[in-house]
């Protein structure tokens, strides 16, 4: 398995303008390669409140954090419940929030997760580790759901230009019987879109497995009642430090932010997002659509 590479670290340890003693919230914890970086900037009297729904990355962030000096809580769950989450821990409010959304390569590359389109594995498609978190998983989706919903979600979550023709695929080829595996579904997918747009430089199937992910683990839900929670616990002067990997997640934050500029209650502290280098992008191919923006309660 591939190890996790943190995106954008210079930057986010610079965005966050870590004070040795903030309470600091890592809402997408795994396993900890940014969270390490802030636990190393934190002193004794600081805090890291790391959060991830899946049990894996954080079993390696606990190890990556034994000999640090702030006080570490490693919380399991979706961090769409943060105010819950930090009412059992005790903490009223805190100073920087910071989000790296989506998936790790760890989760991408586990077949088991059926993220995968290389590797054949179930479609769950669940960013928890545990299936029943979640209402449905992608093998309901894609063998219930209707036609006009997996054309909505494609185009909603994915802004794939041939939902049509990809969603009255999948419709075919349910008649056959259930679809099971992540490399059916990338076939049909792949054989539904026109033939020249098959062999581009991403997989044709990454926008619908995006859209179809997006739609079991409600991502966009969850973010904007991550933004609305952190926000009324965040201390004056505290900071939201988001990185996004998709437009309609950068579009969310980006809208959110201005809502509070808008309302005098937060300053934007990038007018545009921050990108990562051309190195950065050669290195860890992942990094390619990563925006981080940082906005500062007033
Ligand atoms: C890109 S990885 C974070 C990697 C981490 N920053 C690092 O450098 O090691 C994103 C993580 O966020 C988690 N995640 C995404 N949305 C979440 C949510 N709403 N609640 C809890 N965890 C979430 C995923 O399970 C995944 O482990």
């Amino acid at each position: 398995m591939s190890v996790h590479i943190p995106v954008l670290m210079n930057e986010v340890i610079e965005s966050l303008d870590i004070q040795s003693n903030d309470i600091i919230i890592d809402g997408t914890i795994n396993g900890g390669g940014h969270a390490q970086a802030i636990a190393e900037r934190l002193g004794n009297d600081g805090m890291l409140i790391g959060i991830d729904q899946d049990r894996n990355g954080l079993t390696h962030s606990k190890e990556r954090l034994r000999n640090v000096k702030p006080k570490i809580e490693l919380v399991h769950g979706n961090t769409r419940n943060l105010d819950g989450m930090l009412d059992a821990i005790g903490i009223q409010t805190y100073d920087k929030l910071f989000l790296d959304l989506g998936w790790s390569s760890n989760q991408f590359e586990d077949p088991l997760r059926g993220f995968s389109f290389k590797h054949d594995g179930p479609l769950t498609m669940t960013l928890s580790d545990d299936p029943n978190q979640v209402p449905f998983t992608a093998y309901d989706v894609v063998n219930e759901w209707s036609e006009e919903s997996l054309v909505d979600i494609l185009i909603g979550y994915g802004e794939e230009r041939f939902a049509r023709r990809i969603a009255r695929a999948i419709i075919d080829a349910r008649t056959a019987g259930s679809i099971t595996g992540t490399l059916k579904l990338a076939e049909i997918i792949q054989n539904a879109i026109p033939k020249r747009f098959q062999n581009g430089p991403i997989h044709p199937a990454t926008q619908s497995f995006q859209a179809i992910r997006i739609a079991v683990n409600d991502e966009i839900g969850a973010l904007k009642e991550i933004l609305e929670k952190g926000w009324e616990r965040l201390n004056p002067n505290g900071r939201m430090v988001i990185i996004s990997f998709h437009s309609i997640e950068d579009r969310i934050v980006k809208h959110y932010f201005r809502t509070k500029k808008m309302a005098g209650e937060a300053e934007i502290l990038t007018k545009k997002p921050i990108t990562p280098t051309d190195e950065e992008m050669e290195h860890n191919r992942r990094s390619r659509s990563a925006k981080l923006r940082i906005l500062q309660k007033l």
